[in-house]
């Protein structure tokens, strides 16, 4: 069975159009990001588990449901994932935020680890690994390898715009973690990225190049 899931929802596809055109300014960019990390997070969140409990409506009292089980916690990629995080936050207020830097160096395309700060307890959250892009996969691998050795057991990973060599790798590297993404490109280019991608979405969030 595949780990690999495609939030195909219209209006994520549609804001995605605008997020890829190389015309859209940094701010909308930004904006649009955010936006569709919201909507992602609803696709992502679709299989916690629930608990009944009482509540007491002005009218009677009924049963009703409220989330339960491992509680959430959000480790932005720096730095493109941090574009996605408010977002996030804005369906899962309560989820604590950890964070991991990784920068590909751009000749070996390999990633380097200079920072990375969790939450106490995060050993015992359910963690969602964020990052808007999945291209050899290297910088996902990377973070998750970096959770395990320090006991995270249970991750998602998130990412807005993948390749097929990088969910390749990256369910080869860790099978056990599910991935969702918004759309699966063709491909990678001869420097490492995305086509037809969005091109580098730190710069882009962030207005740097
Ligand atoms: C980008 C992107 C991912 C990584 C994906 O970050 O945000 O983290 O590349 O590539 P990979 O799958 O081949 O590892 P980058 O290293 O450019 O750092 P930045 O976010 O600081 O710009
Ligand atoms: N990182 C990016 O920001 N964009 C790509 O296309 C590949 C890696």
């Amino acid at each position: 069975m595949s780990n690999l899931f495609i939030c195909d929802h219209p209006m994520i596809q549609h804001k995605l159009t605008f997020i890829r055109d190389k015309e859209t300014n940094t701010k909308d960019f930004r904006e649009l990001i955010d936006e569709v990390a919201t909507f992602m997070a609803y696709e992502i969140t679709r299989e916690i588990p629930l608990q009944t409990i009482k509540v007491e409506t002005p009218v009677a009292i009924t049963d009703s449901k409220i989330v339960s089980g491992r509680m959430l916690g959000l480790v932005p990629i720096l730095r493109a994932g941090l574009g996605m995080v408010d977002g996030i936050l804005k369906l899962i207020p309560s989820a604590k935020v950890g964070h991991i830097g990784l920068a590909r160096d751009h000749e070996t395309l390999q990633p380097k680890e200079y920072y990375i700060n969790l939450p106490t307890d995060a050993q015992d959250r359910m963690l969602i690994v964020i990052d808007p892009m999945l291209a050899t996969g290297g910088s996902a691998i990377a973070a998750l390898n970096s959770l395990k050795q320090r006991g995270c057991e249970v991750m998602k990973l998130m990412c807005i715009i993948a390749a097929p060599e990088g969910v390749k790798a990256v369910q080869e590297a860790h099978p056990d973690v599910d991935i969702y993404i918004a759309a699966l490109d063709e491909g990678l280019n001869e420097k490492g990225y995305i086509v037809p991608g969005l091109g580098d979405a730190g710069d882009r969030i962030f207005g740097t190049n």
